[in-house]
């Protein structure tokens, strides 16, 4: 089957949009009301009643409007992976921060081919007031307007995002990393969610962002919105992001500067 034509991938992105939007407002509403939190793959990896319902919803709303399409979801949603069309759901990425109620927290909804294209995605980032948008080869908004990517600074000027896993031994690998990039860089956030990261990248709200060892669910569609933002986002060692791989995100002209440093620092 041939990829999605640019009209199609926009007709993907309003329906990523539309589920994106109805997992967040779910996700607000239950916030409210007492928490079941439980852990996953590590002690710190946190999961709740909220990620699941969530997840079940927008899961529902996809379906309904595309029934033979594949899903692959956080919370273990999963079908018709054999599908052209796959959606990959994170239903609340950035977790800790919804547990903890601290701001930045998104439902993140990606599309892409069977073999891997990205197609459309939409990250809903309830309180920071944020609905980031982008089909392939349409551009990413950001709350309806257009977004395109200024000239970076250099290097030694940038605001670099990363983040942490969730293993112990990933966690101190990470950590040697960072401790010898931060002196070269001009300063680090960590938001602690991935989609919004790369969001923030899409916006010029940091000028970049490397994390080791992401989940599809956390890449898809936050990478599509860089990209069609002007960014670039790849591997570390080039190609597209990829499970558990070395993701780097920045404007073009400073990719390969960071590229550097991150491969001297050991990423
Ligand atoms: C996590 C967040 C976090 C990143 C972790 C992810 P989750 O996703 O995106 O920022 O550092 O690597 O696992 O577990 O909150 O959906």
């Amino acid at each position: 089957m041939p990829d999605p034509s640019p009209h199609e991938c926009a007709e993907l992105a309003e329906l990523a949009l539309s589920a994106a939007r109805l997992g967040a407002s779910l996700a607000a509403e239950l916030r409210s009301r007492p928490l079941e939190v439980s852990t996953k793959s590590t002690a710190t990896d946190l999961v709740t009643n909220a990620d699941r319902a969530v997840e079940e919803v927008v899961v529902a709303h996809i379906l309904a409007a595309r029934p033979n399409d594949g899903i692959v979801a956080e919370e273990g949603s999963g079908n018709g992976l054999d599908a052209p069309v796959v959606w990959v759901i994170d239903p609340i990425d950035g977790t800790t921060n919804y547990v903890y109620d601290f701001p930045g927290w998104a439902t993140s909804v990606g599309v892409r081919t069977i073999e891997g294209t990205l197609l459309a995605g939409a990250v809903v980032d309830p309180r920071h007031g944020d609905e980031f948008v982008a089909a392939r080869g349409r551009g990413a908004k950001r709350n309806g307007t257009p977004l395109a990517l200024e000239p970076p600074p250099p290097l030694q000027e940038a605001l670099v995002a990363t983040g942490f896993g969730y293993d112990a031994e990933r966690r101190a690998h990470q950590a040697g990393v960072f401790r010898q990039v931060l002196p070269q860089i001009r300063d680090t956030r960590r938001m602690g969610a991935a989609s919004v990261d790369l969001c923030s990248v899409a916006v010029g709200r940091v000028d970049a962002y490397y994390e080791l060892g992401l989940a599809e669910w956390d890449l898809a569609a936050g990478t599509l919105i860089a990209q069609e933002s002007g960014a670039r986002v790849e591997e570390l060692d080039g190609g597209p992001p990829r499970a558990g791989g070395r993701v780097v995100a920045a404007h073009p002209d400073l990719w390969p500067a960071l590229v550097d440093l991150l491969r001297r620092c050991g990423l």
